[in-house]
């Protein structure tokens, strides 16, 4: 089969790796860059031997991609990633899908009247620590689900100043709960602040109620001096816990449930102490396994493994986080 040819639009803290990777992958050809910083792009474009340009139209006129990365700031998403599906090409826009759920919901429609592949950038998803608490979640290892928790807590990044840490790291979270358990949130409540950023929130405390009664809990900042991404989930048999960082997956076990009783078992009697597991994950690069996920949905014609419903859910929880934040209320949703 012959590569994809590639293309990526801004490239500058995400985007560049997005044009490392398609020039590494086997099945991607990196054929232009495009960014509207001349300097950036020209640098870019060297260490990944491709053409810079600084027009993303004339990018997609003269190189013709079969698939582009969108990921320039947020408040672009819409305009540019109409411009890639309206030139022909499959696109892949990084998370959040767009700035407002107007716009998603024009992108989801125009992919649709277009016939283009429309992805969203929800990396974590592709965490291989993730996809492994999946797979076990999915084989009911857990029993039923109680509780996600997520924490994303780290240092406050000089480069973002068109959105807050909801819309900014909230969705990733959102997401992941999501589709942890397959439900869809009926009530969430936030509290936000305000404490350095100068013209938005960064600090989150909210909670999700899942139409199953799970619980989820975020709790997000850019304003601890240490990076710390973790995601917990407790059912019936224990907790898993995953490290982003390290991609470390663990089963902290309910020593109640973790006999041979457990299949006969409907009741559970309790919650003790268990043994602690840690699961061999094979890592990889999370940004590679997503790319190679867009650029086999292409190829294949299956659907995209995030599409633009997924990035439009997130966009609305967070949405409804910003809000309950402000408002100083609980949001009911559905
Ligand atoms: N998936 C993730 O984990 C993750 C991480 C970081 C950022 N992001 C997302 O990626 C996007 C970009 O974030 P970033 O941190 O890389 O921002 P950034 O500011 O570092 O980079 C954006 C680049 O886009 C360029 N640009 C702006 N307008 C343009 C245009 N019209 N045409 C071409 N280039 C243009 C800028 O010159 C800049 O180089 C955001 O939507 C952000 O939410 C996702």
């Amino acid at each position: 089969m012959n590569a994809l040819k590639a293309a990526v639009i801004g490239v500058g803290a995400m985007g560049q790796h997005h044009a490392r990777v398609y020039d590494q992958i086997i099945g991607t050809q990196l054929v232009g860059i495009a960014d509207a910083d001349p300097t950036a792009g020209a640098q870019i474009a060297r260490l990944c031997h491709t053409r810079a340009y600084v027009d993303h139209r004339r990018l997609l006129d003269e190189t013709r991609p079969d698939i582009v990365t969108v990921a320039v700031p947020t408040e672009f998403h819409h305009r540019v990633a109409l411009d890639v599906m309206e030139s022909g090409c499959h696109v892949l826009v990084e998370k959040p899908i767009a700035a407002t759920e107007e716009q998603a919901i024009e992108l989801i429609e125009r992919a649709e009247a277009l016939g283009r592949k429309l992805m969203v950038g929800h990396i974590v998803r592709f965490d291989p620590a993730v996809q492994e608490l999946k797979r076990r979640l999915m084989a009911g290892e857990l029993g039923r689900i109680f509780q996600v928790r997520c924490r994303r807590l780290g240092p406050f990044p000089d480069r973002v100043r068109d959105v807050g840490v909801v819309i900014d790291l909230a969705t990733h979270d959102l997401d992941m709960i999501r589709y942890l358990t397959g439900q869809e949130a009926v009530r969430m409540y936030a509290e936000t602040e305000q404490k350095i950023h100068s013209a938005y929130e960064d600090i989150l405390i909210g909670t999700v109620r899942l139409a199953d009664g799970t619980i989820g809990i975020v709790d997000i900042n850019w304003l601890t001096p240490t990076k710390i991404r973790e995601l917990t989930v407790t059912g019936e048999r224990g907790m898993f816990l995953v490290d982003h960082l390290t991609q470390d997956l663990y089963l902290y076990e309910n020593a109640e449930t973790s006999d041979e009783r457990w299949g006969a078992i409907s009741l559970l009697r309790g919650v003790s102490e268990g043994r602690m597991i840690r699961y061999p994950v094979h890592k990889y690069e999370p940004l590679r396994a997503e790319l190679e996920a867009f650029a086999h949905a292409v190829s294949t014609g299956e659907p995209v493994p995030v599409d633009g419903q997924d990035g439009l859910a997130a966009l609305r929880l967070a949405r409804a986080m910003v809000r309950s934040g402000r408002e100083g209320r609980p949001v009911l949703l559905g």
